[in-house]
């Protein structure tokens, strides 16, 4: 078990600074993940934890120790890659093993632990198998076993659910979650997909062009998001934002420099058009249906109205069809504001 910090850490390629003075705090024992989209300098922050890359400045310390100067394999962490590599003339069991045997576990132990985690990623009935008999999946949790039977203090993740289906991928997340829990080790895993963030860490840490723009619990990020980027990257459909004067009733009530509001596609109720809302509480715009996805629990609208086009997210019973006309209600309370820059205004 181990935490980690990460004090002012800058990384530059050919002179393009990819990640941008990163401060973090990783407790441990917590499931931290790193996301944000493709380019943003995960992959790169990840490696510079395990060592495989070196920071241009800045300091990491594990478990209190600066370990700049320590080499990857020193650091006590385990890594599975996007790119998971395994070995393709030995067996499963063989690829799984092959850490244990060069670190002289003795082998009962050694099977255990095999017996174990096969169990937990699925692999016992492939342990005698080759993996180019298997599914890119199969040889994902090769991977994922292989890091595991290590016990590392540390675990690192790059996207290794990435090469799975949609069932695998839901599957293989709650029983990471699940493992983490009974290992308590301290997890830092890498993804660009919000609903995966949100699901998985005790802590995420959204990145945005090598700058962080937010580190808090999921739910935090979700209620009380410190920027439209923040606000927008987690939640589906994204958050609605538009200008503050593109709808005149807003301004009276905005705070001070607010320059542009935001409310969540979950948060809007329609109705038929000549519904009276309270406009204590609510605001409300007229928009018309362009275009509706029935999902069967729910249902995704996209609607234009005259401060621009906006999503729903529905579980209503009220399914209007493209082309009518409906009004919609948010609650104030609801409605987030922004200043020109894109900080969240707490009012
Ligand atoms: N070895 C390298 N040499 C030069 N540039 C690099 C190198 N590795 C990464 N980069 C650049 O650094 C930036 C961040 O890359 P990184 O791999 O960290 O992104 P990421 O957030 O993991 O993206 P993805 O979700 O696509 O995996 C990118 O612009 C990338 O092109
Ligand atoms: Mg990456």
């Amino acid at each position: 078990m181990a935490n980690i910090v990460l004090k002012n850490i800058c990384k530059t390629y050919d002179k393009k600074q990819v990640v941008k003075n990163l401060n973090l705090e990783i407790g441990d024992g917590e499931f931290a993940v790193l996301v944000g989209p493709s380019g943003c300098g995960k992959s790169t922050t990840l490696r510079m934890i395990a060592g495989l890359e070196a920071p241009t400045e800045g300091e990491i310390y594990i478990d209190g120790k600066l370990v700049n100067d320590v080499p990857a394999g020193m650091r006590d962490i385990a890594m599975v890659f996007q790119n998971y590599a395994i070995y393709p003339t030995m067996t499963v069991r063989g690829n799984i093993e092959f850490g244990l045997k060069n670190r002289k576990v003795p082998k009962a132990e050694r099977d255990q632990l095999i017996h174990d985690v096969c169990e937990i990623v699925g692999l016992t009935e492939y342990l005698n198998r080759k993996p180019s008999t298997l599914s890119g999946g199969q040889r994902q949790r090769v991977a994922l076993a292989r890091a595991m039977v290590k016990k590392p203090s540390v675990f690192l993740m790059d996207e290794p659910l990435s090469n799975l289906d949609a069932k695998l991928r839901t599957q293989m997340r709650s029983e990471l979650i699940e493992l983490h829990q009974r290992l308590h080790t301290t997890f830092v895993y890498v993804t660009h997909d919000q609903v995966e963030a949100m699901s998985m860490g005790s802590k995420i840490i959204v990145m945005n062009e090598g700058v962080k723009m937010q580190d808090a619990t999921p739910l935090e990020v979700y209620h009380q998001p410190r920027n439209i980027f923040a606000a927008q990257f987690i939640g589906t459909p994204p958050m609605n934002i538009f200008d503050v004067a593109s709808v005149g009733t807003w301004e009276g009530c905005a705070p001070e420099g607010c320059q542009k509001v935001g409310f969540r596609p979950e948060k809007i109720r329609m109705h038929e058009p000549d519904t009276a809302t309270d406009d204590n509480e609510f605001f409300h715009l007229e928009a018309s249906v362009v275009t509706r996805e029935l999902l069967g629990a729910e249902a995704v609208y996209s609607l234009q109205s005259k401060a621009g086009s906006l999503q729903v997210k529905t579980h209503d019973s009220y399914l209007p069809e493209p082309g009518e006309p409906v009004r919609i209600s948010i609650r104030k309370k609801d409605i987030f504001f922004f200043s020109e820059d894109g900080k969240r205004i707490e009012k």
